[in-house]
């Protein structure tokens, strides 16, 4: 029973491969006729015909099935099959540069060598050989992402300049995203603007402390320290006659320009007290003091007394006034 089912594989195997032997492609019956065969072996284990691997096919004699050996590649069958006596094809070899055929097979005609597509930017990478189909290749600036690879397309040239990644063969170029050079401007502002800033900061940190120098210098004035010291801000209304009695009216007149009166104010009290000399001293010393302020005020009478060189005057002034501090 075993034997007749081998029989019937066999013939059933034998027949698919010699009915596709003209088929420029052989193998894969082959493969087809060694997957039945690997399966019947597991049935019986006392088959005698060994014939399972791609250099050697079944071949359907008149006398039964027989295993020959297959043509090596760079040939073909001339005719299918082999005899008992003598289990190897006779082959042809395929003729270089037209066709080839690059594995064992039974197969009776070789296969045509392909070209390269220029067109769709390939060239030739290797001859064609009689065991080995042409190889093509991208030509220079294209690449090919597909395989097997069909067409190559040119590589892109990065608009503004920023080559990440060159073209590779199988690779198209990588160009610095626009995001990315968004990024970089955004960087660049940033740090500009930071560089501004501190700039900015730096001058006005400079000035600031420039300022402060000087208020500095004018706190540390020696001068004004002591004349807050010996002159304190002391209302000096109620010594105002006093003070017009110690000085002749061309010194107050003096005194008020000195201290920058205004002269049209000076000329008015003038006019008001033609004949009387001590109410316009006394008036012209009310005016002086009603434009400063008490703030001060001593202290500028006694020094500018002493520019105006009225030493004496200041001295008596002085005197006058520290008596009436020390009363009080
Ligand atoms: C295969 O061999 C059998 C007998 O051995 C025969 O009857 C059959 O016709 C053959 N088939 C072919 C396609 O040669
Ligand atoms: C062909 O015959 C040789 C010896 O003559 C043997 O070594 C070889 O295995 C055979 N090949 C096949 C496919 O049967
Ligand atoms: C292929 O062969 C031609 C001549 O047949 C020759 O000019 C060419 O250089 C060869 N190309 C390669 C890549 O060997």
């Amino acid at each position: 029973m075993v034997k007749s089912l081998l029989l019937c594989l066999f013939t059933a195997c034998g027949l698919s491969a010699t009915g596709l032997s003209h088929n420029n492609d052989a193998v894969p019956v082959t493969h087809t006729v060694y997957n039945k065969l690997a399966g019947v072996r597991r049935v019986s284990k006392r088959n005698v015909i060994d014939c399972h691997d791609n250099t050697k096919y079944l071949f359907n004699a008149s006398f039964g099935v027989i295993c020959c050996e297959s043509c090596p590649p760079g040939y073909v069958a001339a005719t299918i099959g082999c005899t008992k006596e003598d289990n190897k094809t006779r082959c042809k070899k395929c003729t270089q540069g037209e066709d080839y055929m690059d594995h064992y097979n039974y197969n009776t005609k070789c296969l045509r060598c392909s070209g390269c597509d220029g067109p769709h930017g390939m060239e030739v990478e290797e001859n064609c050989t009689i065991n080995q189909n042409t190889k093509c290749k991208c030509v220079t600036d294209h690449f090919c992402d597909s395989a097997p690879c069909r067409h190559c397309t040119p590589c892109d040239t990065c608009a503004n300049g920023r080559v990440l990644e060159p073209c590779k063969e199988t690779k198209n170029t990588q160009c610095e995203e626009t995001g990315q050079t968004r990024q970089h401007t955004v960087i660049y502002v940033i740090i500009f603007i930071v560089l501004g800033i501190l700039v900015v900061s730096f001058l006005v940190w400079k000035k600031l402390n420039n300022k402060q120098k000087t208020y500095v210098s004018a706190d540390v004035n020696p001068g004004n320290e002591r004349n807050q010291l010996i002159y304190p801000d002391i209302d000096l209304s109620p010594h105002l006659a006093a003070i017009a009695e110690e000085m002749n009216l061309d010194d107050v007149r003096r005194f008020v320009r000195k201290l920058r009166v205004s002269p049209s104010r000076i000329d008015a009290v003038r006019n008001d007290n033609q004949n009387n000399a001590t109410e316009e001293k006394i008036k012209l010393l009310e005016l002086w003091y009603q434009e400063n302020g008490i703030t001060g005020a001593y202290g500028t009478l006694i020094t500018t007394l002493r520019k105006l060189h009225l030493r004496s005057t200041a001295d008596r002034i002085e005197q006058t006034i520290q008596a009436v501090l020390i009363q009080s």
